[in-house]
């Protein structure tokens, strides 16, 4: 054997306090990297190549964002400093039943209406497998790492059009096929969108048979729920029905009750989950730490949901931009017109592409939510490229350290970084990672816990956080001072794999 030659460390992590993800309470230690793992967690003699001083700052395992929509931006941005800045280690794709995989050239203009006006602009390319997504990944190379849902969404549209009836044999077939070969890819399960089309007009049998198919493969059942509404206890208890016949594991989407008259139902909500998770489920729940949601305006309208207008924030359209950032209720009047008909004219004249912020939650229910020990922190950010976005887009975790553990003190920070880490890797099977560990993947978030906070407002919601100044991912700095280091160092992580 040659004589070693170099430290025998690549990074050491020197005078932190290691929040390990457990939720046990954080300790002082250096954290020490060899390659793409953590090799060591303590004190640290030796030198390393590189060093960074920690003084003064947690160092946690990475966050994972467990709902995303950025299943087209990691492939066209793959720097996806949005969610790196905010110390995001891993991002999960392909959710609310929509993605960018499976494709078919049939179905190219709907992609494009349809997946753009939520993914962004779709290219000419889509991936006719997850497989083939999973490798256009690879090849781009995001700064962090990309695990998906296989979408049921896309699935029936493949399989029956936009048919509003419930599968026939051969098509439950094809769905199924779509489904295995996706979950042998590597696909985390199967992720439903009940509000949108296709997805709405899929039956609760049709979504046990595909459920259990993902939980044959080892998977989970995600679910935008078929009502965050008046009827969303309903909606919950389908989706904890879908788990319990279809033997998977649930995790219930972005949870919420909409509308004033529901406010102070997740109570009862979360109760009905806690008793299927006495019965056995694994059931649990993600949530984003605002109490404004977002979407496209032709899923309410086409809904005929009420609007009210000054709760709906225009934040993307297709050309006339001046009407970013203003409510539904400035433009009707503008437009001279009562409401309805103006958001008609509006989608008329955008050809659908118009994406709203919509005011509708609790402050007291957002708090429940991410109170509840079962519940961990998904931003439901939607990367288009122009217009205002969500602020969750860009400060969902450092907002949750920020305002909630420090400010409000709602839980501690070890429990935040808990529901941010370890709980949504477990759940989702991503091995070894979410906890600082040795042997594990070097996944880490260095962040300052005194001025950790996110900056994003409605108006101005693309601003990068405060507090987090260093990211590594498998190893490798992407995040340096607070400025991205260009690192492409991210991975598609393979369920089972
Ligand atoms: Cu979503
Ligand atoms: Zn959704």
């Amino acid at each position: 054997m040659p004589p070693e030659a170099g430290p025998k460390f690549d990074l050491v992590i020197r005078h932190g306090r290691v929040v390990d993800g457990t939720g046990a309470p954080a300790f002082p230690a250096d954290v020490a990297i060899a390659g793409d793992r953590i090799a060591a967690v303590g004190e640290v003699s030796e030198e390393g190549a590189r060093t960074i001083d920690a003084s003064g700052l947690v160092v946690a395992p990475g966050f994972i964002d467990v709902h995303t929509h950025d299943d087209l931006a990691v492939v066209s941005t793959p720097a996806v400093d949005f969610k790196v800045r905010q110390g995001v280690t891993t991002d999960i794709v392909g959710n609310c039943g929509i993605g960018a995989a499976p494709a078919s050239d049939a179905f190219m203009d709907f992609y494009k209406a349809a997946l753009g006006a939520i993914l962004g602009p779709v290219g000419d390319t889509l991936w006719r497998t997850t497989e083939e997504y999973y490798r256009a990944v690879e090849e781009a190379g995001p700064s962090l790492n990309v695990a998906s849902f296989v979408p049921h969404g896309t699935l029936r549209l493949l399989a029956m059009g936009m048919e509003q009836r419930p599968p026939a044999a051969d098509e439950m077939a094809a769905m199924t096929e779509m489904l295995a070969q996706g979950m042998e890819a590597g696909a985390l399960g199967l992720s439903t969108g009940l509000i949108y089309p296709p997805g709405m007009f899929s039956t609760t049998e049709e979504l046990i048979e595909l459920g259990r198919v993902a939980g044959e493969h080892g998977g989970i059942y995600a679910s935008h729920i078929r009502d965050e509404g008046d009827g969303m206890l309903d909606a919950v208890a389908e989706a904890l029905r879908i788990g319990e016949e279809g033997g998977v594991p649930v995790e219930v989407s972005h949870h919420k009750s909409m509308l004033e008259r529901n406010w102070g139902r997740v109570e009862q909500s979360l109760r009905l989950i806690d008793e299927a998770r006495a019965h056995g489920l694994d059931a649990t729940v993600d949530v984003y730490p605002y109490t404004a949601g977002s979407t496209y305006l032709a899923a309410l309208a086409g809904r005929g949901d009420e609007i009210t207008g000054t709760e709906l924030l225009i934040v993307s359209v297709k050309h006339q931009h001046e009407y970013e950032g203003m409510t539904l209720a400035e433009i009707a009047q503008r437009m001279g017109l009562p409401l309805r008909e103006a958001a008609l004219r509006l989608l008329q004249e955008e050809e659908n592409a118009v994406v709203v912020v919509i005011f509708g939650m609790s402050e007291d229910d957002v708090q429940r939510v991410m109170r509840y020990e079962h519940a961990m922190f998904g931003s439901d950010g939607l990367p288009l490229p122009t217009g205002k976005a969500h602020p969750r887009l860009y400060g969902t975790f450092p907002r949750v350290l920020g305002r909630y553990v420090r400010e409000m003190r709602l839980f501690s920070l070890e429990e935040a970084v808990r529901k941010m880490t370890s709980l949504p890797a477990r759940k989702h099977h991503l091995r070894e990672r979410g906890e600082v560990r040795p042997g594990w993947f070097a996944d880490l978030c260095l962040f300052d816990p005194e001025t950790v906070v996110d900056r994003g407002t409605y108006q101005e919601p693309r601003q990068y956080p405060d507090g987090i100044p260093h990211v590594v991912v498998n190893g490798v700095l992407v995040v340096e001072g607070g400025v991205h280091t260009g690192a492409h160092a991210g991975r598609v992580l393979r369920h089972g794999g």
